[in-house]
């Protein structure tokens, strides 16, 4: 890595962020980098005496062994220290930091008149007595409590009372299906499902009490219903809004198995004494899509998840203590645990939880909630900020922005066009642009700028974090040195990265460690250019990234293909100017069926059905049949060329019909978006 100098066009840091900044300058950055790489134990030691600890740690900070020619993979941080995290992002907060007054979250709803404060101290009990309506539930350490709620502070009480008791929790984003949720609750085998009775989302209102229902119900069917009780949130703002909305809502009831979160809270104890526990011991599951369609339950656990959400959040917003931060995620995301909970709590933080979507009631929402709240630190996505360029600079005119001091970036490559936009309308060319990139898997940022000490280029998540060593291989697993493009992967751990996947191992290391022994293999493409910058260059995998969450084309493909008519699916991506890319599907119908917009429509249904709106295709073309090897193998390539209206296709020697290609050509415009 070099100091960069000015070639090409670089954004330098403001003045006036050097003054205070925990990482100043460049050269600063490079002597803490190469620290950490020279000395872990010394590094993490350091990090982690800012936390409790109710036991020491008995071995190094790190061990691991990322070769899977020599053993099996493992990563371990602490082993044999006890903690809890609930305690250390709350408790020690209140108790030996004296902020039980400060506010944790300005709770802003659906709709800009509801609208809540929570300080730490309420955040400590509710808390609390969430952790003892759980343990009332029979929650033990080790069980898991799926999660399925829209964007409440009750969500955050029950991620904390998970961690309090040593439950692992297990968030399914509010957007998925009843299909999905079914997924993972089975997977997880939970004890407990939390929910709410619906949610507004824009003008939309969806019932989620029956979807969870609907959910349950499948479990049962499937011969695996884990869970006993369900615990149901009266969402309070939905029963404020006057009118007939709100009577529309019918919540199905098991007395049995389900329980009005307000009475059961009612008479909990706001005292519940930690569960403390190992190192090493799981703090959650969160399902991320896998190539070959069935969800991978991502594991982290306490220790190493604590001490990189913490400094990352501390490192790459540049967190000072008055700040007011907003990341705009879903927690359902592991954006939203990493960085609306774990590390902003983690340090004593002031954030932002907004339920809505950025649209409305009017599309200066988000610029009006930086007004309102006084935004210092502003991370979202590049679909969010492509969604609100199209209106222009002058919904924001009317708000003061001021308060801005860096702007950031997550979930997908951002175009300099959307990059520029942000630097120069949003943050008034006064606010660096922290493109961070990390994966689930990650659990933090892994390439990204510091504030005040990396000089940008728009479009690249520029050098590794503290810790982690990234490095481009060719494809016989080579390292390529300099300038150079390949696969991106790191060579050793840092505390934050994943376990495991819950309850396959195997799938971990086929996943990650396989293709290149003894190397993390991201998924994902890299550039190195010749300023040591790293710029991400896109999954090299068939996953598809539809505004920041990957998607599997296998998941989608299964999902087509249960339709009766059809009999085969290739889903490939197309490129979609808010969303970065979107869901372009070729499928091949059985014998006598007519493919029509009413068959599209269908398709299209069946998709947000099994897996959820984020997964609706944009468009559906009919392929009387699919380019393919003589092997027999879809050629995707192809297919994305015709998606995308690219007639040049370069050499089709190794298809078995190369006809079929013009057919799919000529039917391309019939394509039902
Ligand atoms: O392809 C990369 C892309 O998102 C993937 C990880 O997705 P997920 O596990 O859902 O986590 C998203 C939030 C951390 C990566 O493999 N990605 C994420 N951030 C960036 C990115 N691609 C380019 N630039 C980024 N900053």
């Amino acid at each position: 890595m070099v100091v960069p100098e000015s070639q090409g066009k670089m954004y330098h840091p403001p003045l006036e962020l050097h003054r205070d900044a925990h990482v100043p300058d460049f050269s600063s950055y490079l002597v803490m980098y190469k620290r950490s790489l020279e000395n872990p134990e010394a590094f993490w030691k350091e990090v982690a005496d800012e936390f409790f600890w109710k036991k020491p740690a008995t071995s190094p900070m790190l061990q691991y062994n990322f070769d899977v020619t020599k053993g099996n993979i493992f990563v371990k941080c602490m082993e044999g220290a006890k903690t809890n995290i609930c305690y250390n992002v709350l408790d020690r907060h209140v108790r030996e930091g004296n902020l039980g007054e400060k506010v944790a979250y300005y709770w802003e709803g659906n709709l800009p008149e509801h609208h809540t404060t929570i300080t730490y101290g309420q955040l400590l009990s509710h808390s609390c007595r969430c952790a003892n309506v759980l343990k009332q539930m029979g929650v033990k350490k080790g069980d898991r409590v799926s999660i399925y709620l829209p964007m409440i502070p009750e969500l955050v009480y029950t991620v904390l009372a998970c961690a309090r008791i040593g439950a692992v929790h297990s968030v399914v984003f509010a957007g998925f299906s009843s299909e999905s949720l079914c997924e993972r609750i089975m997977d997880a085998k939970s004890s407990v499902l939390v929910t709410a009775d619906g949610v507004y989302r824009g003008d939309k209102l969806i019932n989620l009490k029956e979807i969870s229902d609907e959910a349950l119900e499948k479990c049962v069917e499937k011969g695996a219903s884990s869970v006993a009780r369900c615990l149901v949130i009266k969402h309070q703002a939905l029963r404020t809004k006057t009118g007939a909305s709100c009577n529309r809502l019918q919540t199905p009831w098991d007395s049995e198995r389900d329980v009005w979160w307000d009475e059961a809270m009612s008479d909990s104890s706001e005292e519940c004494e930690p569960e403390w526990l190992d190192a090493e011991d799981p703090l959650f599951i969160l399902y991320t899509s896998g190539s070959t369609g069935k969800p991978k339950g991502v594991v982290h656990t306490v220790a190493g998840y604590l001490l990189y959400t913490f400094l990352t959040f501390k490192y790459v917003f540049d967190y000072q203590h008055h700040d007011v931060y907003w990341c705009t995620a879903d927690i359902g995301w592991i954006t939203g645990h990493s960085y609306i909970i774990y590390g902003p709590l983690a340090n004593g933080a002031t954030s932002v939880l907004f339920e809505g979507i950025p649209v409305h009631p009017h599309v200066g929402r988000f610029w009006e909630i930086i007004e309102r709240y006084k935004v210092t630190k502003f991370y979202t996505a590049p679909t969010a900020i492509r969604l609100l360029m199209k209106y222009g600079q002058e919904p924001l005119q009317k708000y003061d922005l001021s308060s801005l001091r860096i702007l950031g970036t997550v979930g997908e490559p951002i175009n300099p066009e959307a990059w520029q936009w942000f630097y120069e309308v949003v943050g008034q060319s006064m606010c660096p642009v922290v493109d961070t990139f990390w994966q689930t898997e990650t659990g933090g940022h892994v390439l990204t700028p510091l504030p005040a000490a990396t000089p940008l280029k728009p479009g690249s998540a520029t050098f590794p974090f503290f810790g982690v060593e990234p490095t481009i291989l060719n494809e016989h697993g080579e390292e390529v040195e300099g300038e150079a493009e390949g696969y991106l992967v790191f060579r050793k751990p840092w505390p934050g990265i994943m376990r495991t996947v819950y309850e396959n191992h195997e799938r971990f290391e086929n996943t990650y460690f396989k293709k290149f022994p003894g190397f993390y293999v991201t998924g994902d493409g890299g550039r190195r250019d010749k300023d040591g910058y790293f710029w991400i260059t896109g999954r090299i995998d068939d996953m598809l990234n539809v505004s920041g969450h990957l998607l599997s084309t296998a998941e989608v493909e299964a999902a087509l293909t249960l339709h009766p008519a059809v009999s085969e699916a290739a889903v490939v991506s197309r490129p979609h100017t808010v969303k970065g890319e979107s869901l372009y599907c070729f499928v091949s119908l059985k014998d006598c069926k007519e493919f029509d917009k009413k068959m599209a429509d269908e398709l299209k249904r069946l998709v947000r059905e099994k897996i959820g709106p984020i997964a609706t295709p944009d468009f559906i073309q009919n392929a009387p049949a699919l380019p393919k090897t003589r092997s027999g193998k879809i050629m995707r390539r192809i297919l994305r060329q015709i998606a995308r209206n690219e007639k040049d296709l370069g050499d089709l020697s190794t298809l078995a019909d190369p006809k079929v290609v013009e057919v799919l050509f000529s039917q391309r415009s019939e394509a039902t978006a």
